[in-house]
């Protein structure tokens, strides 16, 4: 069988993944799928490093010139990471009639419209599987097999090591410096944890599923983002007493034709299927008119997990007779500017007469409800109780200005906690 000849920009930890999996699945892959690979050129920055991969002499190069503009390469895998010079090369390629397969959401996101455009006038295809969730086939599943539905919402656990950090958190008690310090000692975080625990990471991602679920285009820059830094094993535990699971949530959501956009902590109630999704797996949740709710879940990030995704989307390619690009238009998203939903809000509060109509009253002036309020544990040596508030269904923006309203002589230490998910 004639072997296509495939260059890979990268050769890391997913690069070197890629490459077993195919030495190691490639007779197989061969029997199965009936296509074959060879992979012609590698690009790195290091060509004498020791990879411990069987690769040939002379595959190795620190040219991107020869895998972007070798003429017998048609099909290029991208995990070298970052924005640029990811991006170039991706968009090099593409224009050059090369179908790619990234696992960069960084870049795909960043430069959607023109890796789209590029695709469409070499006439290549653009997979990216593995860029979203490692081996958990969400974007194959919304883009192939959910065509049929009015997508309403799309919830997803995104990011495999925020949710390390919350379910320890949830399950130890321990505060978020102590199992970030851990999470970065066992490699489950970065050294430079900003993109992971800042939420950025995830708004990649769900900015590729919103423009999948949504077919207009996301930019990221339009994501409400908030990351897990100020989570206090406090607010953990009293969303644990109130039958809560706290979540790093990237939610996409439609309503009156407008889309909500963002990520943040979250609160699910601990019956929903979101809320058994620990450690490092991920798991998209999709609400369409006529599938219903649909659950996605599996390893989201990890080097055999997302070399899954990228060798699953080389033989889509390597098959494909017409590559179909995503259904995405270039128009922008209608995005909504407030949403609502229910809250967890936590505070301090002076434990003296009439505080507590105080506080209810700010809530009633802009239309809050409440569901269900407790005092957790006794005034403590200043004076104050912690007060816990869930409400009913609120306009996000209608709670800040509650809380703006209340008198800081009064309460203190706010957090405020989205709950999602009933
Ligand atoms: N790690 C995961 O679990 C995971 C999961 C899903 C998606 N991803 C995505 O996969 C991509 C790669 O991740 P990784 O963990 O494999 O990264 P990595 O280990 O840092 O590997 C990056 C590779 O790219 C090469 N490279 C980087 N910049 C280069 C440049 N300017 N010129 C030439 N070569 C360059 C490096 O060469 P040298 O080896 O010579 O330095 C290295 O081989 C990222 O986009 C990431 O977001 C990762």
């Amino acid at each position: 069988m004639e072997r296509i000849a495939i260059g890979f920009l990268g050769c890391g930890n997913i690069g070197s993944a890629v490459y077993r999996l195919l030495e190691e699945r490639g007779s197989e892959i061969e029997i199965n799928e009936g296509v074959a690979f060879e992979v012609k050129k590698i690009l790195v920055r290091d060509v004498r490093r020791s990879r411990g991969l069987n690769v040939p002499e002379g595959v190795f190069t620190d040219d991107p010139q020869e895998v972007v503009n070798d003429p017998d390469i048609s099909i290029i895998l991208e995990f070298m990471g970052g924005e640029q010079p990811a991006a170039d090369y991706v968009i090099r390629a593409l224009r050059g009639g090369k179908t790619v397969v990234t696992a960069n959401k960084m870049a795909l996101s960043l430069h959607w419209k023109e890796m789209l455009s590029a695709a469409r006038s070499g006439g290549a295809g653009l997979y990216f599987e593995a860029s979203v969730c490692g081996a958990v086939p969400v974007i194959r599943a919304m883009s192939s097999s959910l065509q049929a539905n009015r997508i309403s919402s799309v919830m997803g656990i995104i990011n495999g090591t925020t949710n390390y950090i919350l379910s320890r958190m949830s399950r130890e008690g321990a505060p978020y410096d102590a199992v970030l310090a851990d999470a970065q000692r066992l490699g489950l975080a970065e050294p430079d944890p900003t993109a992971d625990v800042e939420g950025y990471d995830a708004a990649y991602k769900l900015s590729i599923l919103a423009m999948l679920a949504f077919h207009r285009y996301v930019s990221v820059g339009s994501i409400y983002r908030e990351g897990i830094t100020e989570v206090t094993p406090l607010d953990v535990q009293c969303g644990q007493e109130l039958g809560l699971t706290l979540k790093l949530l990237a939610v996409a959501k439609e309503s009156d034709g407008k889309i909500q956009l963002r990520v943040h902590p979250t609160f699910v109630p601990d019956d929903h299927p979101l809320a058994s999704v620990s450690d490092a797996f991920n798991a998209v949740y999709i609400d369409g008119h006529a599938c219903g709710e649909t659950m996605f879940y599996g390893r989201g990030a990890g080097p055999m997990p997302t070399a899954s995704a990228l060798v699953s989307d080389l033989i889509c390619a390597g098959k494909a007779k017409r590559h179909e690009l995503p259904a995405v238009e270039d128009e922008d998203c209608p995005l909504a500017k407030d949403w609502s939903c229910e809250y967890f809000v936590r505070m301090r509060a002076v434990d003296e007469p009439g505080v507590l109509a105080l506080i209810a009253g700010e809530f009633a002036r802009y239309g809050i409800s409440i569901s269900s309020m407790i005092q957790k544990g006794e005034r403590d040596e200043s004076g104050y109780v912690q007060l816990i508030f869930l409400t009913h269904k609120a306009r996000e923006h209608a709670v800040r200005q509650a809380l703006k309203g209340m008198d800081s002589a009064t309460i203190a230490g706010v957090s405020m906690i989205r709950v999602e998910g009933r």
